[in-house]
């Protein structure tokens, strides 16, 4: 009998835990990956200021680095992996089995971070959108299959690069977007940063203290979604 009671006993406390798991893991799911400007919060956070500071835990460490100069990237190489300047890069990689899904988790252990990967013989270029984990609803593996007719579709020319500040050495303007791109150590920091933006002072920290974003940027605009509010 008390053999049997201890058995129920034990059962009852293991359902219990994997209640109380799974209930904080399904709370966990369902929160926000973003800082959404929320009315309540007393200082209001823009999600573009917040990103800037992102990766700065790292930053003396990139200050630190050797360069490697062997494995580095060019901006042409960079430019040539995506359909127009801003648009997302193509996965120019081999997908191992786990990774045929959505991305996620699979893509983050290469991606979060960056580091060297052997098999490709590269760095992996650090992602500047961790928290948008469905990667591949974007990034496309790249395929030699020719499917496709061809277009007289033309890349716009990406912004220049060392010709943007107002006086020799004065802190060059930012000459993109910053939506999506507001975790500025992602790309020009670090050894797979391509090496023309490679930044001379990731110890800055605030960057965006000293560089403003260009004016007059035609080549794209903010993106907002039409027929959608906040309050529906
Ligand atoms: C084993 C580590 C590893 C994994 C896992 C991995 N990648 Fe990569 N990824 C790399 C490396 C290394 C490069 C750089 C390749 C190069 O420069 O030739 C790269 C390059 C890329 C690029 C090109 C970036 C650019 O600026 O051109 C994209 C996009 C990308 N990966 C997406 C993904 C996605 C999506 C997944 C998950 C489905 C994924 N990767 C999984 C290591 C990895
Ligand atoms: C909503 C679409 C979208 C999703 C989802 C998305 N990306 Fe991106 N990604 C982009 C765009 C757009 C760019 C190009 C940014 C630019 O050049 O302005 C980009 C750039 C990148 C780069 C290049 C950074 C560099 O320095 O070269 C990597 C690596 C990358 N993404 C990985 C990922 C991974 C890993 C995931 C999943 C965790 C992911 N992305 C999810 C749209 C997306
Ligand atoms: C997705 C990768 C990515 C992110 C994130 C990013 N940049 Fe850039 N940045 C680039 C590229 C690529 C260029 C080269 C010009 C171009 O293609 O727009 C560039 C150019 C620049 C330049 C001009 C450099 C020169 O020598 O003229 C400045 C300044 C700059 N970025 C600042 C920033 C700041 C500040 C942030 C953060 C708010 C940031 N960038 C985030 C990719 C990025
Ligand atoms: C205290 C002001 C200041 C801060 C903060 C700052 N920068 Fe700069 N940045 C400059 C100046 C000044 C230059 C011009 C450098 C020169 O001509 O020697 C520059 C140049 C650059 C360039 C062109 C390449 C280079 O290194 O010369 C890039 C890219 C850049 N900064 C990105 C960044 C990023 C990313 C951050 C945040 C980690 C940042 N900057 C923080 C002042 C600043």
């Amino acid at each position: 009998m008390k053999k049997r009671l201890g058995i129920i006993v034990l059962f009852t406390l293991l359902f219990v835990g994997f209640i109380m798991n799974w209930g904080y893991s399904y709370r966990k799911g369902l929160e926000e990956g973003y800082i959404s400007i929320s009315k309540e919060t007393p200082i209001a956070i823009i999600p573009s200021e917040k990103g800037v500071f992102e990766r700065s835990e790292y930053a003396l460490e990139y200050l630190n680095m050797p360069i490697d100069v062997a494995h580095q990237r060019t901006l042409a190489t960079y430019y040539n992996n995506q359909a127009y300047p801003g648009a997302p890069p193509s996965i120019p990689h081999p997908l191992v089995k786990g990774e045929r899904g959505m991305g996620g988790k699979a893509c983050l252990q290469c991606h979060q971070n960056g580091g060297f990967t052997e098999q490709f013989n590269a760095y992996a270029p650090v992602t500047p959108h961790p928290e948008m984990i469905n990667c591949r609803q974007c990034h496309v593996a790249q395929t030699e299959k020719t499917l496709f007719k061809e277009t007289t579709f033309f890349k716009t020319l990406a912004a220049s690069v060392g010709t943007n500040n107002a006086l020799p050495g004065s802190p060059p303007v930012i000459p993109h977007q910053i939506q999506m791109r507001e975790n500025c150590l992602s790309c020009h920091a670090g050894p797979a940063a391509p090496k023309e933006i490679r930044v001379t002072h990731p110890d800055r920290i605030n960057c965006r203290q000293c560089h403003v974003p260009a004016t007059n940027i035609t080549s794209s605009s903010v993106f907002t979604r039409k027929n959608f509010t906040n309050d529906q």
